[in-house]
């Protein structure tokens, strides 16, 4: 007996072809189920008891597109525009029932289908562009056909999710279903079409929605504008040109355009680096202890400090819906504490994204306190008090002492030994880190942070947390800057060392720009307040081992530091921001002090080309990378890069420095450290996985399938 699965059922029901789609979790379109369809279009056409024909999804979506995986792998026939091809071709009426996911390939399936109906649960969306792509398989000439080049642009451009309702007004869909029962909704809509006639009506042939060119050609500009003024992506000027095609060219042709400018986007490392982007932010879910642990309950949840960090995170817990207690030293910082909460809702009144009554609805889930009694009851609690471990264990030691039993105890700790803050109070299994990313309202990484002694499910519950909060979760190992901020510090002194060599840091600045990070590291600098920085370097000489090896020390941002250039907030950093600018303008004082501090280390200034400085700021972060990895730090090439992008601005449509060092490839990438280690070999030492990597010809991919 053949008990293999098929992907793509058909039954005859009443002369109804019911053509089921059921390739979990998702049914994205592999080359099984576009067989599958195929073949069931051609049954369903040469069957003279069919009448019509339902497409329909088994699971939690209808289609959710293409599948991701077989993107840059050799293609297997039959393609999708050559399904969707036939599917609309086909002499007996068809119908889509759409139901959860149909996105991209799955929308376009069903933009093929003569008529489309849907539940409340659908989401309809072409969202390609986040992969690097646009719709290939017919969507940028069928869309356009169905809603008007300004809705299929937005929807093409954005690659939002549209739901049924919406679907409906802009006429992507014929009717929104009054049941969830969506076999039965799509039959009966099969049956009302039938009685209608059972006209066929072809996407590709509609003018209606496309007959005012004017208005089309003004939206089709005004996209293409919209689109020169964002930097760094590829596919979405494509988009554009398809829409015009739509408009211009007669259906086949503009299908012939649309394939062309596919064939580009997925050949361009953007697609790549976007959907390793894609695959990795999924694998990070997946760390052992979501696997082995269940997480504990979360619902009320105490923040002890209410300053940068603990009012952002105080406002990320009560936006996900959980009741928070602020604790604070006095109540002169508590309602200081209190009024940062404050202002970020306001702002929100002030952008009209809120309103005040809905400001006081959230503000009730919020308690503030000075005493400890306070936190009691609560599930979770994060300390974001100064950092300095004699604060932490004081802190620590109190939530040891009124903390009911399974209660988590985070730290937010930048820098410090998360080991030993457990280890000091007498329930280590509770205590992990918890390192949320400033302003920690909008940042969507957390580092999960895991101490030697915790239980694994504490470890779950700080997942969990992530998934409540809609943030990115990446699990770290203890170490001095966990994953994220211990390739920071590397990839900056790089920078400096540069800086003092002979580079300006403006020019530092924009080669990352140039690169795809939103700003460089002078202008964060500028932004995050220089003396942040400063402060943790004074603390740090102060405990420094006077027997660790010597390395050099760029003393500029003190120099800044000490004349009280600390940014934006100080009108002056590294750039100038005169009556409270946002963009900074290069400060030739700057400059003077980089040349004193040159001349007084004794450095005659060199030059640097765009490309060597951004080889040697990636080669930094790459090699510290291989380290971290190599220590356990981080699980796997891929936890550095999502860390990276969601913490950091590493350009997403790269995927991540360690993605970026396989498309590089591994051994230009050790050849340039080697090369670099002539001068300076104690800064330069190539990580031991990466020699390793270069030695056995494998490359940093190969590390997360393992
Ligand atoms: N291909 C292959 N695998 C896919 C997939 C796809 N299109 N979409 C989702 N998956 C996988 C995920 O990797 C994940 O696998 P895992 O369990 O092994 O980690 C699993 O399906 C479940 O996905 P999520 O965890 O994301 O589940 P959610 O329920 O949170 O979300 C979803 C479901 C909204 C469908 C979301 O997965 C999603 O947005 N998927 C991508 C949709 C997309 O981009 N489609 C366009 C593809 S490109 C295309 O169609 C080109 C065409 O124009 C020619
Ligand atoms: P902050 O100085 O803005 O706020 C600290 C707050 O803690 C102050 O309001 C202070 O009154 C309060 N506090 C101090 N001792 C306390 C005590 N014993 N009990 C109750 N409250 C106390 O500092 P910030 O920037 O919010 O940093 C807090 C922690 O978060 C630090 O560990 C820091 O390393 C970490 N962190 C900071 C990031 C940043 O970008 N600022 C990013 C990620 C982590």
């Amino acid at each position: 007996m053949n008990t293999a699965h098929h992907p793509v059922q058909l039954t005859v029901q009443n002369h109804i072809a019911v053509v089921t789609i059921d390739n979990p979790p998702v049914n994205a379109l592999g080359v099984a189920v576009r067989r599958g369809l195929q073949q069931a279009i051609t049954q369903a056409q040469a069957d003279a008891e069919v009448h019509a024909v339902l497409i329909v999804g088994q699971g939690k979506a209808f289609i959710a597109g293409a599948d991701i995986r077989e993107f840059g792998l050799p293609p297997q026939a039959p393609a999708l525009p050559d399904v969707c091809n036939a599917i609309e071709a086909c002499t007996k009426p068809v119908v889509a029932a759409i139901h959860g996911p149909a996105l991209g390939g799955g929308l376009e399936v069903a933009m093929s289908a003569h008529y489309r109906v849907a539940t409340a649960s659908a989401k309809l969306g072409l969202p390609e562009v986040q992969l690097g792509l646009l719709p290939g398989a017919g969507g940028t000439q069928r869309a356009p056909r169905l809603v008007g080049a300004q809705a299929a642009l937005d929807m093409m451009l954005s690659g939002r999710h549209v739901g049924a309702q919406e679907a409906l007004r802009m006429g992507l869909i014929d009717l929104v279903a009054t049941s969830d029962d969506v076999q039965a909704e799509g039959l009966a809509y099969v049956r009302h079409v039938l009685s209608e006639g059972g006209a066929v009506r072809r996407t590709r042939d509609q003018t209606e929605a496309l007959a005012d060119r004017v208005k089309h050609q003004v939206a089709i500009d005004a996209a293409r504008a919209d689109v020169a003024k964002k930097r760094g992506l590829f596919s979405p000027a494509r988009i554009v040109d398809c829409v015009q095609a739509a408009l211009d060219q007669p259906f086949d042709e503009g299908q012939r355009t649309e394939r062309t400018l596919f064939e580009q986007c997925l050949a361009s490392p953007q697609r790549a680096g976007l959907i390793h982007s894609f695959f990795a932010e999924r694998e990070v879910l997946k760390a052992p202890e979501t696997k082995a642990a269940k997480p504990r309950p979360i619902k009320e949840v105490g923040v002890i400090g209410g300053g940068t960090m603990g009012a952002g995170i105080t406002v990320a817990m009560l936006d996900a819906g959980l009741h928070v207690t602020m604790l604070e030293r006095d109540a002169a910082a508590l309602a200081q504490g209190i009024a940062r909460v404050e202002k970020v809702y306001d702002g929100l009144i002030a952008k009209q994204r809120l309103t005040t009554e809905g400001k006081t609805a959230i503000l009730e889930r919020l308690t503030g306190a000075t005493d400890y009694s306070a936190l009691a009851q609560a599930d979770l609690v994060v300390e974001a008090v100064f950092e300095d471990m004699a604060v932490k264990h004081a802190v620590f030691k109190q939530l040891d002492a009124v903390c009911k039993p399974g209660a988590v105890l985070a730290t937010n700790t930048s820098y410090l030994d998360i080991n030993e803050i457990a280890n000091a109070i007498f329930r280590p299994q509770d205590v992990i880190g918890l390192h949320f990313f400033s302003p920690a309202n909008i940042m969507k990484l957390l580092e999960i942070v895991v101490p030697a002694r915790v239980s694994a499910d504490v470890v779950a519950t700080g997942f969990e947390l992530a998934r409540l909060l809609k943030k990115v979760p990446v699990r770290a190992g203890v170490c001095d800057g966990f994953i994220g901020n211990r390739i920071l510090a590397t990839y900056r002194t790089a920078a400096d060392y540069m800086m003092e060599d002979g580079a300006s840091p403006y020019d530092i600045d924009q080669m990352a720009r140039a690169f795809g990070y939103p700003m460089g590291p002078y202008e964060v600098s500028d932004l995050a307040g220089g003396d942040i920085g400063w402060a943790t370097r004074k603390r740090r000489a102060a405990t420094r081992d006077p027997n660790a090896k010597p390395s050099r020390y760029v003393h500029i941002a003190d120099k800044l530091c000490e004349r009280g250039w600390f940014g934006q907030k100080t009108g002056r950093g590294y750039y100038l921001y005169p009556n409270g600018a946002r963009n900074g303008t290069p400060d030739p004082e700057v400059l003077a002090i980089v040349t004193e501090e040159r001349a007084k280390a004794g450095i005659t200034p060199r030059s640097f080309t765009a490309d060597e400085l951004q080889r040697r700021y990636l080669a930094a972060m790459i090699n510290e990378g291989a380290k971290v990895v190599e220590e356990g730090i981080a699980l796997r090439p891929l936890d550095v890069d999502v860390t990276l992008v969601h913490g950091y601005g590493f350009p997403r449509w790269r995927g991540g420095p360690m993605k970026y060092a396989d498309m590089v490839g591994l051994p230009q990438i050790l050849a340039d450290i080697r090369a670099f280690a002539k001068e300076d070999p104690l800064f330069w030492q190539p990580a031991a996985l990466l020699v390793k990597l270069v030695e056995e010809g494998r490359d940093f991919e190969s590390l997360n399938k393992a």
